[in-house]
């Protein structure tokens, strides 16, 4: 059974680490399965749109997307492609609990990564998807949202 992770909360070092690239040979591994579950349950259980391997502690290139065709789990995405054009919207973070801000994202990008079958794939995504991949890869970097945003606040209730 999945379980829901407890989640890392800003500020912490962990946060701000560049991530290393999951290890290929051990996508099969049944730990590795087990952590793609728990951190898409995590997603789901804290209503997030995303969430990146060093939000629950770890600092590995892991991240998983909440598409409405389910969880998209992408190991070692690398995007390939951005639109000149960006957009502004608002967003918030799992780890920054309450605050949210506009940050401008690049409207459409394609992105290669490993699937959590050890496929190779790539995805092309605009919008929220879009807007949400390149939210989570900045984690992966050690970028949180509230660097880049503008019009900080604090609200109550609102899609992480
Ligand atoms: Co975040």
């Amino acid at each position: 059974m999945a379980k829901s992770l407890e989640i890392i909360k800003d500020p912490n070092l962990i946060l701000r680490n560049i991530s290393v690239d999951f290890d290929r040979a051990k996508i099969n591994s049944k730990a590795s399965k087990s952590l793609f579950l728990d951190m898409a349950k995590t997603m789901i259980e804290n209503d997030g749109l995303g969430l990146a391997a060093p939000q629950i502690g770890l600092n590995i290139r892991v991240i998983v997307i909440n598409t409405p065709e389910g969880t998209l789990c992408m190991i070692n995405p690398v995007i390939t492609k951005k639109s000149f054009a960006k957009e502004i919207g608002e967003e918030g973070c799992l780890s920054i609990p309450k605050v949210f801000g506009e940050v401008a994202r690049h409207k459409k990008i394609s992105c290669k990564f490993i699937t959590d079958e050890n496929r190779n794939a790539k995805i092309e995504a605009s919008g929220m998807i879009a807007r949400a991949i390149q939210h989570e890869i900045d984690h992966l970097d050690g970028i949180l949202f509230k660097d880049k945003a503008k019009n900080l606040k604090i609200e109550k209730t609102k899609k992480k």
